[in-house]
């Protein structure tokens, strides 16, 4: 395995351990380098009002915008599922946000097995503020 991709996995599942998952019991991790060498990762945070659950992957984002980066140069997302984990919707447009089109991204199972995809083809249509 490629050494940033398994230094990614590492993190996500460090973090995966830490999810608030009560409710789906569905533990995800993500991690995530910026374009200067720092690495975040999240979990996802689960709520009783449960339309207030963040992804693991906006986790890692706002993690990484609060520390002051702004430059996603590769995503990784692992689950408990047997197979490779995409990004939902709403992670999709965030990871757009910060991330240039060409960026990888690295959908993983349980086993570490990963399939690398990229943001243009996860997001083909990013929302953009239009006047
Ligand atoms: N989840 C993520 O953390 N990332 C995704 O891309 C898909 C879904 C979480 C949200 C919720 O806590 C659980 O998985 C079940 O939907």
């Amino acid at each position: 395995m490629d050494t940033q991709v398994a230094e990614l996995l590492e993190r996500a599942r460090q973090a995966q351990a830490n999810a608030h998952a009560p409710y789906s019991h569905f533990r995800v991790g993500a991690a995530l380098v910026t374009a200067s060498g720092k690495y975040y990762s999240g979990a996802n945070v689960e709520n009783a009002s449960y339309g207030l659950t963040v992804c693991a992957e906006r986790s890692a984002i706002f993690q990484m915008v609060g520390a002051g980066e702004r430059e996603i140069a590769a995503l990784l997302v692992v689950g408990d599922c047997d197979d490779f984990l995409p990004p939902c919707g709403a992670c999709r447009q965030v990871i757009a946000e910060f991330a240039a089109p060409a960026t990888p991204v690295f959908m993983c199972r349980r086993d570490g097995a990963y399939q690398r995809t990229t943001v243009a083809e996860l997001m083909p249509h990013v929302f953009r503020l239009l006047k």
